[in-house]
């Protein structure tokens, strides 16, 4: 990918958690891209890191309240107004508790606050929450998350892992260049030069229910978040998105049109609608590959002291599209396995006739299902591979859609 930072006015929000300590980390990686970095310091942040250190490593002032200095002089005066006008894109980490509940109900008392409203529209706006782990659940914060989720902030979880308070839980703000990746991305997505731009892409998302009665059902762990972040990255990349998905807990990406199923014979079927209008098929669920041979009416009795259930295999839709795509259409597939399952992902490749699979891990803690984050490695159908670093899922997304568009060009060059 090309240095897309390199000349982009770039906003660095610190509010006052724990992990603002890393943040001059992160603002001498945007410098080192070339990135013309401003920061925007809340007066907690202040407690966590300093302003000469920000200072420093941005070479600017750092912003913290919106009412000037004595000094000031000319446009200085509006300059909450003006920062706003100046950025391309703006990064909020850590955002606390507090930062998010102002984002959200609209207050701006510090330039931070004011800045994020003055904002231009469809500049990217990023957001990584980080704090304790039962703070991060309380109805408050997912209440104001989903206020600004819907309002087209990116919002990025936190990873889990040891928090201040010694205890585990999610909380963790990424890692400087996980962040870094994800803001590549959210810049990346709105050039209109992609070449998913006007393409139709289907994605498929979490898991499947397979009902065993009335009120039971076999399933398995997928939040959908990696197909969500496919989804979104592709529909920010200009391209028309259909995103299938399970029973999942998650706003719909702006742009992308969803479609809610359960089981995987109902996936199947809205997919196949899709076959042979979609430019690439993108399998990012975990379908479920057996079903009850016939959900039991109402609800089963417990007095049976063991029963036996008949399972029967459900179809399989990426091999279904990737066995009948036409030539220009892409199928693009998720391989989930263990340390040792590159070959698996290999054969899963070669046997469903994919251009790319995306193997990752189920066995690594930052990996996988549910967690916000991934470990990849591409495989293309010539064999070649590439391991991609622990990112967001939002990044990864960014990485898989890259290897698309690699793809889509190198077809161009063989049907000019
Ligand atoms: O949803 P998250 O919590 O974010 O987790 C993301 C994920 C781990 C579910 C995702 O990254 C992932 O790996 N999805 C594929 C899971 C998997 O291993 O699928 P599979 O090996 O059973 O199938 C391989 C491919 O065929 C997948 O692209 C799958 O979507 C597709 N498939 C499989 C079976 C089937 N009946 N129909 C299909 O389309």
């Amino acid at each position: 990918m090309d240095n897309i930072l390199r000349g982009k006015n770039i906003i660095v929000g610190i509010s006052g958690g724990i992990a603002a300590y890393k943040t001059p980390q992160l603002v001498r990686l945007l410098k080192k891209c070339s990135a013309n970095v401003r920061i925007a310091l809340t007066d907690g942040g202040t407690h966590f890191v300093s302003e000469l250190a920000l200072a420093t490593v941005s070479e600017e002032r750092v912003y913290r309240s919106i009412f000037p200095p004595a000094d000031t002089t000319g446009t200085d005066y509006t300059r909450h107004i003006s920062l706003g006008e100046w950025a391309d894109a703006l990064v909020i980490a850590p955002a606390t508790a507090n930062t998010l509940a102002k984002l959200s109900a609209g207050l701006c008392d510090d330039m931070l606050s004011a800045l994020f409203i003055t904002l231009r529209p469809g500049k990217p706006v990023l957001i990584f929450p980080a704090m304790d782990g039962q703070m991060f659940l309380s109805p408050s914060v997912q209440r104001n998350i989903a206020t600004l989720a819907a309002q087209g902030c990116i919002v990025i979880s936190p990873e889990s892992g040891e928090l201040a308070s010694g205890q585990c839980g999610t909380g963790r703000m990424p890692e400087p260049e996980s962040i870094l990746s994800s803001l590549e991305e959210a810049l990346h997505c709105t050039a209109q030069d992609s070449a998913f731009y006007g393409k139709s892409v289907v994605v498929t998302a979490g898991p499947t229910r397979e009902k065993i009665d009335g009120v039971r059902f076999i399933s398995n762990y997928s939040s959908g978040k990696m197909g969500f972040a496919i989804a979104r990255a592709a529909a920010q990349r200009g391209a028309l998105v259909t995103l299938i998905t399970g029973p999942v807990h998650l706003a719909t990406p702006p742009g992308v049109t969803r479609l809610d199923v359960e089981s995987a014979v109902e996936m199947h079927g809205v997919a196949q609608s899709f076959f042979k209008s979609c430019a690439i098929f993108i399998g990012a669920a975990a379908v479920s590959d057996y079903r009850p041979v016939a959900a039991i009416e109402g609800k089963m009795k417990k007095e049976m002291p063991e029963i036996e259930l008949t399972l029967v295999k459900n179809p399989d839709i990426l091999a279904e599209f990737g066995i009948q795509k036409a030539p220009g259409q892409l199928a693009v597939g998720f391989a989930l396995e263990t340390q040792t399952g590159l070959d698996n992902a290999r054969k899963k490749l070669k046997a469903k006739n994919l251009d790319l699979i995306a193997f990752n891990f189920f066995d690594r803690k930052s990996s996988g299902f549910e967690v916000d984050t991934n470990i990849i490695t591409l495989i293309e159908s010539d064999g070649g591979t590439t391991e991609l670093p622990q990112l967001t899922k939002y990044a990864a997304a960014g990485r898989v859609l890259d290897a698309i568009e690699k793809l889509f060009v190198q077809q161009a060059g063989i049907n000019p």
